[in-house]
């Protein structure tokens, strides 16, 4: 099953009119593969900005979260409507972030999830173990748990992009060895296939997130279960070029 290559870019609650067009314009002029998939995540406030910049095929812009519904007195949120408008094709959903700093549980992910992919949006779906639940020795059981509450709401999963991040790697330098995401990625893969068939698992885009970098993307290329990654703090440096490039 051949899978595109697909690298998200999570910006975060970072960057400036300036810094974010020094990022698309880095890639804009860069020879990138043709069939790889880029989908820069920059502030809402940005959305626009960041779309209105970019000149390759391979480049899509996306939200970092929406709500679960489209208009309404939800004071603070984003639209998924009006984040289409904007230009976005995607939207990060349940980041870890999110669940721990704004205690978003996995039906209020779900949720959203089923919302934002019934408006068209594509979900790039966050799951991934604590340090205390890696120790514990649960990992399998915590991203089963937040999958089967989406596999729950949504079965059509066709414009979903599966994003395993450790949450201990996150921002920390210590990304996952290739080899210890590649089991989790293929156990994350054995389980879809049984609970939506081996087809939607086979073609299911799963990346991997958390301190990944341009020192260590190479290690996982040969990993046949690692289909691309989600990038924070190296997102924003010239780096990035080279993670996008990884699979050449
Ligand atoms: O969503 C990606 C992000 O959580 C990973 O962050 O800085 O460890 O690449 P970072």
């Amino acid at each position: 099953m051949a899978r595109t290559f697909f690298v998200g870019g999570n910006f975060k609650l970072n960057g400036s009119k300036p810094s974010i067009k020094e990022i698309v314009e880095r890639l804009n002029n860069a020879d990138l593969p043709q069939n790889v998939e880029v989908v820069l995540c920059p502030p809402a406030p940005y959305l626009e900005y960041t779309a209105s910049l970019i000149t390759k095929p391979q480049l899509a812009v996306g939200a970092q979260n929406t709500y679960l519904k489209a208009s309404g007195a939800f004071t603070g949120e984003n639209s998924v409507d009006q984040i289409k408008e904007l230009g976005s094709k995607w939207v990060i959903l349940g980041h870890s972030e999110r669940r721990t700093i704004f205690h978003e549980d996995d039906k209020f992910v779900a949720d959203k999830t089923k919302f934002a992919l019934g408006q068209g949006v594509g979900v790039i779906l966050c799951i991934g173990e604590t340090l205390e639940e890696k120790k514990a020795g649960v990992t399998l059981k915590v991203v089963e748990r937040q999958l089967n509450a989406v596999i729950d709401e949504v079965k059509d999963w066709s414009n979903v992009v599966v994003a395993y991040e450790p949450v201990w790697a996150i921002g920390t330098g210590l990304a996952a060895t290739a080899e210890d995401a590649q089991d989790i990625h293929k156990s994350i893969r054995d389980f879809l296939a049984t609970k939506l068939g081996e087809k939607t698992a086979g073609e299911t885009r799963i990346l991997y997130g958390g301190s990944a970098n341009g020192a260590n993307v190479a290690s996982f290329k040969d990993k046949s279960d690692i289909d691309g990654f989600l990038v924070g703090g190296a997102s924003l440096k010239p780096e990035f070029v080279q993670i996008v490039n990884s699979r050449k």
